[in-house]
């Protein structure tokens, strides 16, 4: 299902969302996801092989009661980030179902009280507590343990605890893992899936230093009168990693909610702590951190995007906040479309992140991390977008950026390394005029294994978390007989990539008062597309970062494994074949990415 018609308007639901397994029970506030992992994993159609392993987060995490007649306190949807300097700090973040008297995150003999983040959702008028420490003073590459709790922490004789390992300091090998569009496990949610319970536990199992979540996290703007009962299945999913190593996250089309906030953040911006951008307005919406040789740089793409993807009421019925808001009914036909909200802020933030980290002489590697994608050939997703090509593919090639992840597509595509871009590449879908797309140009099309980024820059759509909606269906263009005038037969039929090259905002359908948004507009010959996976939607990258021989002039390397979950599809876009959630994450494919070390 593409992105674009996923999105449902409607009056707050009557009675509570059907579980996972078929059980029905309260969503209230104070109410927990009762459900044990297991009976998660088995309620979604999986096996329980997972929910045998044991994290320490995990091995924490107890069935937890509200106290009758007062708020509970209770932490649950802990999570990690790291701080701005992730060699000494973590923030530790977390919430309650209701008002935490004291929150407090203990570490050693230290005591560090939180602080709050309350809001109040504008669809439901939930009042949601969250609560974030930050621990600071740490030692570089240590292990710590921590214990999370309250005054009316129903477990305060034994709180939620577990471990976590701050980065190393200066150039060394680490390994971090990435995916986006991770939803939920609870399949009353709509795009909801039990794979994205199978998704956290591989995280664990590749015990990476951090993960990154590019985006798309659970999708509570697609179920709008519930969006704070989405986001408590996210954070209590994730718990079983997230408490352990900072998860990383960026915004994807997916976190901009009605009445929350300018940009419909506020769901996401009072459950994350992330390191300043210092751009007064913007805090949290882009940033970036230095671990080792690399600098990871986390972009909101929302702010330059064509595509208009986010909060939207279809209709026919409009979307009527709880009469306690005091929040007008939304309109059929009205999408919350944020492209340039920031006015250059954020692309002047990241010309001046890039130029200072090129000239660091201790960085060798740029990876950036954002949701939607300059080059991804899903024909059954979204696609590409110029307005990524147009404000941030030249930045990624003055200032060599090695690497971009990205989420969006629910699908595994691999970039050749791509520098500059082919003009007049692209055609107008119902015209079939040309049309400049700034189509990434291929510095080779040779699938050797091992790249250069000192001269491209390699993309990865990573949107293969847990949805319940695989994009695993890519573009073809069978005209083309090569995709290179007078060159020779193409390896694999030359891909074909839609992109988006103007906003697609809502238009009237036939059936009255319901509205749609249409596909991308334009077509190109995807010649920047090396790899596809077209056998699931599924799987998580792995990253080994070597920073290389101490000799100066030596080559650091990155070796990247993907790893994918057969099987998983709950019907292959491309064959037709009914799957099912699974633990089991096989190798897709490896390849290294190479560069001379800076120093
Ligand atoms: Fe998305």
């Amino acid at each position: 299902m593409p992105e674009n018609s996923a999105s449902r308007g409607g009056t707050i639901p009557p009675s509570p969302p059907l579980r996972p397994g078929g059980n029905r029970s309260p969503r209230t506030p104070s109410a927990p996801l009762a459900m044990s992992r297991r009976q998660v994993l088995a309620g979604a159609g999986g096996t329980s092989l997972l929910a045998a392993t044991t994290s320490p987060a995990k091995a924490a995490t107890r069935g937890r009661r509200a106290r009758a007649g007062s708020a509970d306190g209770t932490p649950e949807q802990v999570h990690l980030t790291w701080s701005e300097n992730p060699a000494t700090g973590v923030v530790v973040s977390w919430a309650s179902p209701g008002q935490a008297r004291r929150p407090r995150v203990r570490i050693g003999q230290r005591v560090i009280p939180a602080e709050p983040r309350p809001y109040t959702d504008g669809i439901n008028g939930e009042t949601v507590w969250t609560y974030h420490a930050r621990v600071g003073g740490l030692r570089p590459g240590a292990t710590y343990a921590y214990a999370v709790t309250a005054d009316n922490d129903s477990n305060s004789a034994d709180p939620f605890s577990a471990t976590f390992r701050t980065a190393p300091h200066g150039r060394a090998a680490f390994r971090f893992t990435s995916f986006g569009d991770l939803a939920t496990p609870n399949t009353a949610w709509v795009l909801s899936y039990g794979q994205s319970a199978y998704a956290v536990e591989a995280v664990e199992t590749f015990e990476p230093l951090f993960h990154l979540l590019n985006g798309d996290l659970c999708y509570a703007n697609l179920n709008p009168a519930a969006q704070p009962g989405v986001w408590r299945d996210f954070g209590n999913n994730n718990q079983t990693s997230a408490a352990s190593r900072p998860w990383m996250p960026c915004l994807g089309n997916h976190e901009v909610e009605f009445y929350n906030g300018p940009q419909g953040f506020t769901s996401y911006l009072a459950r994350y702590t992330l390191p300043d951008n210092r751009v007064p307005g913007f805090g949290e919406r882009w940033y970036s951190f230095r671990i080792g040789s690399v600098l990871f740089v986390s972009l909101d793409a929302d702010d330059v995007v064509y595509q208009d993807a986010a909060a939207f009421v279809t209709g026919p019925a409009a979307l009527t906040p709880a009469p306690g808001t005091g929040r007008p009914a939304i309109q059929p036909g009205t999408s919350f479309y944020i492209r340039g909200y920031s006015n250059g802020a954020q692309t002047e933030w990241l010309e001046r992140t890039l130029a200072a980290g090129r000239a660091d002489e201790t960085v060798d590697w740029i990876i950036v991390q954002m949701h939607q994608c300059a080059a991804s050939s899903s024909a059954t997703g979204n696609g590409s977008d110029l307005g990524i090509r147009q404000e941030w593919l030249p930045l990624f090639d003055r200032y060599q950026v090695d690497l971009v992840l990205c989420g969006h597509d629910h699908d595994y595509e691999r970039s050749f390394p791509v520098r500059g871009a082919d003009a007049d590449a692209g055609r107008e879908v119902a015209t079939g005029a040309v049309l400049n797309t700034l189509r990434p140009h291929p510095v080779t099309t040779t699938d050797s294994g091992v790249f250069d980024t000192s001269q491209g820059t390699v993309h990865l759509i990573l949107g293969c978390g847990g949805t319940d909606a695989p994009l695993d269906e890519y573009g073809t263009d069978t005209a083309d007989s090569s995709p290179f005038p007078g060159g020779p037969p193409p390896r694999i039929p030359p891909g074909q990539a839609k992109v988006f090259t103007r906003a697609d905002r809502p238009a009237l359908t036939s059936t009255p008062d319901v509205y749609a948004r249409v596909a991308a507009d334009a077509v190109e010959d995807a010649i920047w597309s090396a790899r596809r996976d077209t056998s699931t939607g599924y799987g998580i990258a792995v990253f080994d970062v070597d920073p290389g021989g101490s000799e100066a002039g030596g080559q650091a390397s990155i070796k990247v494994t993907h790893y994918h979950a057969v099987g998983a599809d709950p019907v292959n876009p491309g064959t037709g074949v009914k799957g099912a959630p699974t633990p089991d994450y096989t190798e897709f494919e490896t390849f290294r990415l190479v560069r001379p070390r800076s120093s």
